[in-house]
């Protein structure tokens, strides 16, 4: 029989049972808002929109949706429109990072397209008087390649949060995968920062940006927006930042998970903490996207540029992760008229205007998949 210890035991141990099943802890990663990672039994147009959707987008927001149209010789035109209704807030107010994830999807769509059997022909901003229709990318059909080590890479891409080994990349690597990421770009350039002194003050930069962002209330409530805590809300929305890809300590990541819903301030700390012991502390270079912050078609390019690096990278073996709390937070000075913290150093940096940030190294054995849409919420 048990006792009053025994029984309350029992139901604290239900309890946590029953909210970690509810928290996807015992199944993590399954679920229909995961299965777009898995082979594909898709086709044509369909098909290539499917590589698209696994493209990097800011905060995991996805904020795309594409029309095919297929014509009367069977080429198929593929509008990528960019969906406002899908925001960031004050985070992104300009939408620059909603315009990069666009950009991130458009590379997917046309590394993966000749191994479902087109070629692709790419026009950037094709209407001028259609702000959300940022690319058009004309499919041809042809017969179907081998997958190229770029298009390989698509479903194993993620970002990468954990800390990164030692091992430092070479200027041969470093040359290469940049060159293959500024393929077909046009007012984008790729500076790496790889010595040790100019790292460090980078390092410090990007914590003091983070840190910045959590003492602005309206960028702390905007950039929580999108955490889920929750597996059903995972599921419910297919979208956004989950715990498990925070690459956080073993601990922390079940104490995210179990304990009610973590606060905004705890999870602020919680970012402001990685950003400096483990983000910046293991960063074994940090790539910056340089290019006119403001110009639509720049953004497109930049995101296309991000998206075929972190490919390439991981075709080579390494890992990325984007880091843009110091472009977000040189934006916000901007806007809100205060004096600027974060823009000028950060050109000085990168001799030109930053439109995005990442940092590279060797795995951390730490990424893992995020969720997605529906194809059906998308394609229209
Ligand atoms: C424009 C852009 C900005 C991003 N900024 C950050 C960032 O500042 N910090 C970060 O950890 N991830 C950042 N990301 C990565 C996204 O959060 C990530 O792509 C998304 O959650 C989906 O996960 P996945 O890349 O593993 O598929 C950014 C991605 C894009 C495209």
């Amino acid at each position: 029989m048990l006792g009053w210890v025994g029984a309350g035991a029992l139901v604290v141990v239900g309890g946590t049972l029953l909210r970690a099943q509810r928290q996807g802890l015992l199944d993590p990663r399954t679920g229909p808002a995961y299965t777009a990672w898995q082979p594909t039994h898709r086709t044509g147009a369909e098909a290539v929109v499917a590589a698209a959707v696994l493209a990097a987008s800011p905060h995991n927001l996805q904020n795309w949706w594409f029309r095919p149209t297929t014509a009367a010789d069977d080429s198929v035109t593929l509008d990528v429109h960019d969906d406002t209704s899908r925001s960031l807030g004050v985070v992104d107010a300009h939408r620059r990072e909603a315009h990069l994830g666009i950009g991130a999807a458009v590379a997917n769509a046309e590394v993966a397209a000749p191994a479902l059997g087109f070629d692709t022909r790419l026009t950037i901003r094709p209407r001028a008087d259609d702000d959300t229709l940022l690319a058009r990318l004309v499919l041809t059909p042809r017969t179907p390649a081998e997958p190229d080590p770029l298009a390989q890479a698509i479903p194993h891409r993620h970002s990468d949060r954990g800390a990164y080994p030692p091992e430092e990349p070479s200027a041969d690597l470093l040359d290469r995968v940049r060159a293959t990421a500024l393929t077909g770009a046009a007012g984008v350039d790729l500076v790496w920062i790889t010595a040790t002194d100019q790292r460090q003050r980078l390092g410090t930069l990007l914590v003091d940006a983070a840190t910045a962002l959590t003492a602005d209330h309206g960028m702390s409530v905007d950039n929580a927006e999108l955490i889920r805590y929750d597996h059903q809300q995972v599921e419910r929305y297919g979208d956004g930042l989950t715990i498990d890809a925070q690459a956080l300590s073993p601990f922390l990541e079940v104490a995210a998970q179990l304990l009610p819903a973590t606060s905004r301030t705890q999870g602020d700390k919680s970012w402001v903490r990685s950003t400096r012991d483990v983000h910046t502390a293991t960063a074994r270079a940090y790539g910056l996207v340089v290019g006119d912050r403001s110009d639509p078609a720049t953004r497109v390019h930049a995101g296309r540029v991000l998206q075929r690096l972190h490919l390439a990278l991981v075709a080579e073996g390494w890992a990325m992760q984007h880091m843009n709390q110091e472009v977000e937070m040189a934006e916000r000075d901007a806007t809100l008229g205060t004096a600027d913290r974060f823009d000028a150093p950060l050109t000085q940096f990168a001799g030109g205007q930053v439109i995005a940030a990442l940092r590279m190294g060797r795995p951390s054995g730490r990424a893992v998949a995020s969720p997605r849409r529906p194809l059906a919420d998308v394609l229209r």
